[in-house]
């Protein structure tokens, strides 16, 4: 049986009828493809993959040949869900031209149906530029990890009135520039809310309280595969990391006392 894609006139209706939008992230086939059977509603392929999988230190040195690898994974696992693909810290700042040739790697070789992109007034023009060229784009708002060094942390965004203020005027110059959706990430619920009345695309909060149309979550910290590290917005819906090695140290230890492999695992 073919399944019906999540397209971007879904997720707009769904803010319109108020239903709340769910997405989370994947980086491989098999999280993809369980995530996908639940129903969630929009995978993104996060360049947090760059943390959480690959071990670097922030999402900054992840390349594009390493997302569209996960990218391709996550696509061949996905029946219903929209794939969006996280474009990589310098993937799209160089040149408009460059962006959108990126931009369109991600729907050419990687399969997915949209591309995610941080930033505000810097953005317009490139954002302006791939959704020309028949790409649906997300927006990204609040803290965006690509520009930590310029921000020097990873505290909320949108406390003051200047901040809150240009955050209204992004968001709504982003809408105008032509994305269908926006992430706001670690801002104030009520900045949020806002933000989310202002616009008439679906607003997407991570740490944004509970007013936006939808939220998104990194799957590994929600899984409890992300070690100690739980941010506050995070809610660890289950301990896997702990029960894995658990796994693993009963495996050791029967490989080394020889209780595995049994009778009943030999030929
Ligand atoms: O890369 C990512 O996981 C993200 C989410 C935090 C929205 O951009």
């Amino acid at each position: 049986m073919t399944v019906k894609k999540v397209t971007t006139k879904e997720l707009m209706e769904m803010k319109l009828r108020g239903e709340k939008i769910a997405m989370l992230t994947a980086y491989d086939y098999l999280m993809a493809t369980q995530m996908d059977e639940c129903g969630i509603d929009v995978i993104l392929v996060g360049d947090s993959v760059a943390n959480v999988l690959l071990g670097y230190k922030s999402t900054i040195p992840v390349t594009m040949e390493e997302m569209i690898h996960h990218c391709k994974a996550v696509s061949r696992g996905v029946k219903r869900a929209m794939v969006v693909g996280d474009m990589p810290f310098m993937s799209y700042q160089a040149s408009v031209e460059e962006a959108v040739r990126n931009a369109g790697r991600f729907l050419k070789e990687a399969g997915a149906e949209a591309v995610k992109l941080e930033g505000g007034t810097e953005i317009y023009e490139t954002v302006n530029n791939i959704v020309r060229s028949g790409i649906p784009v997300m927006g990204h708002l609040g803290l965006t990890p690509q520009s930590i060094h310029q921000f020097g942390g990873y505290g909320v965004r949108g406390r003051n009135d200047e901040q809150a203020s240009k955050m209204v005027e992004d968001a709504k110059g982003l809408e105008e520039a032509g994305v269908f959706s926006i992430v706001l990430e670690k801002v104030p619920a009520l900045l949020a809310k806002r933000i989310t009345e202002e616009v008439k695309i679906p607003v997407i909060g991570i740490g944004a309280g509970v007013y936006c149309d939808g939220q998104v979550l990194v799957a590994h910290d929600m899984l409890g595969l992300s070690g100690d590290f739980t941010p506050k917005f995070s809610k660890k819906y289950s301990d896997i990391g702990d029960e894995i090695k658990r796994c693993f140290r009963q495996y050791i230890e029967e490989v080394k006392n020889k209780e595995f492999p049994a009778e009943e695992h030999s030929y």
